[in-house]
């Protein structure tokens, strides 16, 4: 397999996804040696480029460092750029042409990665099956090189009626084993964490269920807005654009059943499961906000969602959110899983958060706090448990504290690869593990659909909530109804290093 080359291809090549993190994350991976040797990189778009522009383009965003300048040139070297229509066949041609005249061109594995408005999707993946497929077509390789893979970003679709069409279309081209759907939290060091969390400690597994959690909170908040980001941000809202992928993904590992073995089938088959198991949301049960400007704030935090000029005028867009889900598993049939998201916040954070229940049989009167296992997926990873201690020295008070692995202190100057490196690693090694199987995401839009298109049909006002606050009040008052308790008393703090 050693001398056949890999071609990495880059539709949307000149678009902002392209330069901020697919270009970068390539370059990475090169400079650490992990990429394939021969392997040539693509550029394709519409307009009338080159690789230079490229480069040009993209170079701010991948952090060079001095001693990196030989590599770097070497880098593009092995770059390519095409310039063709996303809908015209012969361009489609032309651009296998210019693969096939690579060193053994066409013999190389493919991989096409799709960093396309989803109005192109359908064209582009048609054309991809129909003129630029590796040498062994639909089957897999076994050894003789020219396999394809295809890479796709969302939106897959906006509801369920759209998600399977696009299914449908993309399965007609290309088998699963093929098609590799990015959901790119499923790259984070800590989400990739929970299974071995979950499944590697005795000392979890007697407590990872409704006898002992009183709720489980997923939380996912940014400090900024949509950054001159809103007119695509419109189209989706945050329950697409992060709720519906993101914390599902993270909620479907925290309360799968332990799978049969960490195969990427196996692992996927089970977080099915749970998706398989929850209702629709109920919008009883679900709280949407709207960032309003804060006066006092500086810079863009003075501007509210609606001041954004590539908003629409009155949007209804929510760029907040609460749901409060169930899992009717027998596991976890009544425990409230709650998921929170939300731009424009007082903080950047994501984590998982399980609170336990109280301790039956209380001596200390109404002292003690409830213990909470949470994991911080960014910033500043950690696994850090929320525990009652006796407050040291002369008294016998309990007493908030934590057992606290911080990566930073525990794995000092170990790198953490960015989510995408390991994502795009992973296709190259034929690795589906961390990508979305079509029928997850089926199941994920289900379970989203009746809610967003009841939103979008009765045109549901979102409560405000000024820029750079913990969100809507209403979030905090549905928590609590499910019985989430926020004392506020105990913050976290990073470990000084
Ligand atoms: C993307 C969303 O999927 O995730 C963005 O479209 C969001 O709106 C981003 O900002 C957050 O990713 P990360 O890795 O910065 O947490």
């Amino acid at each position: 397999e050693d001398d056949v080359p890999h071609v990495f291809v880059v539709f949307g090549a000149s678009g902002d996804l392209a330069k901020k993190k697919i270009y970068p994350t390539l370059w990475w991976l090169y400079k650490d040696g992990l990429l394939p040797k021969q392997t040539y990189f693509v550029g394709y778009a519409r307009s009338d480029l080159s690789v230079q522009a490229v480069r040009d383009k993209s170079t701010q965003y991948m952090k060079l460092q001095d001693d990196e300048k030989d590599k770097f040139e070497e880098f593009w070297k092995y770059n390519y750029y095409v310039k063709g229509s996303y809908t015209e066949r012969t361009d489609f041609e032309h651009l296998n042409q210019e693969i096939n005249t690579l060193p053994k061109g066409d013999l190389a594995h493919r991989l096409f990665y799709l960093a396309l408005p989803p109005t192109v999707f359908k064209d582009v993946s048609s054309n991809i099956r129909l003129c630029c497929m590796g040498h062994d077509g639909l089957e897999e390789s076994t050894g003789s090189g020219g396999w394809s893979r295809i890479i796709v970003e969302k939106p897959f679709g906006h509801d369920s009626e759209s998600s399977d069409d696009l299914s449908q279309h993309l399965s007609k081209l290309f088998r699963e084993d093929q098609i590799y759907r990015i959901d790119h939290y499923l790259g984070k060091e800590m989400v990739q964490n929970l299974m071995v969390l979950r499944f590697g400690n005795k000392m979890f597994s007697p407590l990872w269920n409704r006898d002992h959690v009183q709720c489980v909170v997923i939380t996912f908040k940014e400090p900024f807005g949509t950054m001159g980001r809103g007119g695509y941000f419109d189209e989706s809202g945050i329950i697409r654009d992060v709720m519906q992928n993101h914390l599902m993904q993270i909620l479907s590992l925290v309360a799968m059943e332990k799978p049969a073995s960490t195969s990427a089938e196996d692992i996927r088959d089970e977080k099915v499961k749970v998706l398989k198991c929850m209702p629709p949301l109920d919008l009883d049960n679900v709280v949407v906000g709207q960032y309003t400007g804060d006066p006092e704030g500086q810079g863009d935090a003075k501007n509210g969602y609606l001041d954004d000029p590539t908003v629409p005028k009155g949007s209804v867009t929510p760029t907040f959110a609460t749901a409060v889900v169930f899992v009717k598993t027998e596991r976890w049939d009544g425990v409230p899983f709650i998921m929170k998201c939300g731009k424009a916040l007082n903080e950047r954070k994501a984590e998982v958060r399980i609170q336990f229940k109280d301790v039956p049989g209380d001596i200390f009167g109404g002292q003690c706090k409830r213990n909470e296992l949470v994991i911080r997926v960014q910033p500043q990873e950690a696994v850090y448990c929320k525990m009652m201690v006796k407050a040291p020295g002369m008294n016998i008070n309990p007493e908030e504290s934590e057992l606290d692995l911080s990566y930073g202190a525990r794995y000092k100057g170990v790198k953490m690869p960015d989510a995408y490196e390991r994502l795009i690693l992973d296709v190259f090694c034929g690795a589906q593990l961390h990508f979305v199987r079509s029928d997850e995401l089926r199941e994920a839009w289900r379970i989203f659909t009746p809610l967003l298109h009841k939103l979008e049909k009765e045109k549901i006002k979102p409560a405000p909530y000024k820029y750079g606050s913990r969100g809507p009040q209403e979030s905090d008052d549905l928590a609590r109804r499910f019985g989430f308790i926020f004392s506020g008393t105990y913050k976290w703090t990073k470990p000084q290093l």
